[in-house]
């Protein structure tokens, strides 16, 4: 029977086997070879190199147009494309990669990681997961994630894209796990859900208001407790919240503990935080998005006493382990929890028996993303490259040099410590007698932009109890300590220059 949208047959037609195709390969795969291999021997020049020119300038105008040109439709030779990136692109890089680059929190990528991206694309898997290598290696990384970070086995975890999607991955879980309920099938709608609530301290990145918005709490019931003076959550302001929200009827779903926070390192009291989440039959969640790596270190390890019991932990091999982006990474204690929060099969995708899709445990089912790259190769690689060691120790060089930068603060009349150096993250900025508070503000501002724009060094700003500071987190395996004794110095000395500058009122 003849389907009622095929079209009328048409007797010109070629034959399916005359049909040719389209290929996107190349003509000539020597020529293409060749530029290829010129393209690595460039990029190894320029990571050689990477230190002797500035971390970051400004893209300059004419070069803006130039990139923003119409879609091409006609075909321009390979080796001239590569032309325009050397020339285009190559020259205004992030400045991640340079040694003296410390914002926000951006790892550094490594050269062997890169080429194992290269890789991982020649080979282009898709990673929802069927029966192939790659998912074996995946599962595998997944598994040295939770050995290296003292997790037990029996649990689950997924490669993301980010800290944010492996946080907002774990509430998604802690939601289906605890509602008692089919959420999935109700949602925040059903008459059986309850008001939930979820506790974190003020200090807790962005991932959780953008997480809660999205899993259809609001905001609103995303509780931001008030921190210590090392940053850090106080668990008997927790404990009063929790208890005025349950006499208001609300249920607490989830506790947040931040190993490491993003504004400065700081590490809560997980050990605390898990025990008030058992007495209130919530979900413990730890965000160590570059934190929970320094367990790599057995001298700082210490430091994140209680991180295994969380019940989630979410991590970024982006940033501490300095694989390039994209590798986030969440892992679950609870057998079975996150399969159940996300396993959907509908018959276009439902696994087989046997043959490609005779694999039990895709990663489809472990999160919301269907396709998905292949992450876990460049992990995989680095880390039977490198050994876990390695990653230990430039983790620890990384915490004695923001220590030593602190104390070199402490010492400079010049320069002012903004905030406890808990881990690897330095908050600090210039100071002068007689200015008002808004004028040092204005005044680390300005300095700030000027180190970024001189090409001297890449610090971030954030705001403190104190004021605005300078913000050094060091995830950079590339920084030795001169590098950050120079940046001191230019601190310094950027003040004296623009500390009676007119942009200083
Ligand atoms: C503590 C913390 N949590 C979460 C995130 C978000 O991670 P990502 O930028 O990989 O989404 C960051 C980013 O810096 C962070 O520092």
């Amino acid at each position: 029977m003849s389907h009622p949208a095929s079209p009328p047959e048409d007797l010109e037609a070629p034959e399916l086997a005359e049909l040719g195709g389209d290929t996107l390969d190349p003509r000539d795969w020597g020529e293409l070879r060749a530029l290829g291999h010129r393209m690595i021997d460039d990029m190894f020049a320029f990571l050689e190199t990477v230190r002797e020119r500035p971390p970051w300038r400004p893209v300059p105008r004419e070069i803006e147009a130039q990139l923003r040109q119409p879609a091409p439709s006609d075909a321009t030779p390979f080796a001239e494309v590569y032309r325009d990136f050397t020339k285009l692109v190559l020259p205004y890089p992030n400045g991640n990669i340079h040694p003296r680059f410390w914002g926000w929190v951006q790892g550094t990528g490594t050269p062997f990681a890169m080429l194992a991206d290269l890789l991982a694309s020649g080979l282009n898997p898709q990673m929802a997961g069927f029966a192939h290598a790659a998912v074996i290696v995946e599962q595998t990384v997944i598994s040295w994630c939770q050995q290296l970070l003292g997790f037990g086995g029996a649990g689950s975890g997924l490669l993301t894209s980010g800290g944010t999607m492996a946080n907002l991955t774990a509430v998604a879980v802690a939601r289906h796990a605890l509602a008692g309920f089919d959420v999935r099938a109700g949602g925040l709608q059903d008459p059986a859900c309850p008001r939930w609530v979820v506790y974190g301290s003020t200090e807790t990145h962005s991932w959780a208001r953008k997480s809660m918005e999205l899993l259809g709490f609001g905001h609103r019931a995303l509780r931001l407790i008030d921190v210590d003076d090392d940053y850090r959550i106080s668990v008997a302001k927790l404990r009063a919240r929790l208890a005025a929200d349950r006499a208001a009827g609300l249920t607490p779903l989830c506790i947040l503990g931040n190993a490491g926070t993003v504004n400065t390192g700081a590490i809560d009291d997980l050990h605390a935080l898990a025990d008030v989440a058992a007495e209130h039959g919530a979900w413990f969640h730890v965000d160590g998005a570059f934190g929970a790596l320094a367990y790599l270190s057995l001298d700082h390890r210490e430091l994140l006493r209680g991180m295994q019991r969380a019940d989630s932990l979410a991590f970024d091999l982006h940033k501490w382990m300095s694989m390039p982006f994209e590798a986030g990474c969440v892992l679950v204690q609870r057998p079975g929890a996150q399969r159940d929060a996300f396993v959907y099969h509908p018959a276009y995708i439902a696994p087989t028996a046997r043959g490609v899709a005779g694999n039990p445990s895709p990663f489809a089912d472990l999160g919301i993303e269907l396709s998905r790259g292949f992450k876990a190769l460049k992990i995989w690689m680095s880390l039977k490259a490198h050994g876990s060691d390695a990653f230990g120790a430039a983790i620890a060089a990384n915490i004695r040099q923001a220590q030593a930068l602190g104390r070199r603060v402490e010492r400079s009349a010049r320069l002012q410590l903004m905030a406890p150096v808990s881990l690897n993250v330095v908050c600090f900025r210039y100071r002068r007698d007689g200015l008002s508070a808004a004028q040092l503000d204005a005044l680390n501002q300005e300095v700030l932009l000027q180190l970024q724009e001189r090409g001297i060094a890449v610090p971030s700003g954030t705001t403190l109890r104190g004021g605005f500071a300078l913000r050094v987190a060091n995830v950079n395996h590339r920084t030795v300590g001169a590098d950050l004794e120079a940046l001191a110095q230019a601190v310094e000395r950027l003040g004296d220059e623009l500390g009676g500058a007119p942009a200083v009122r």
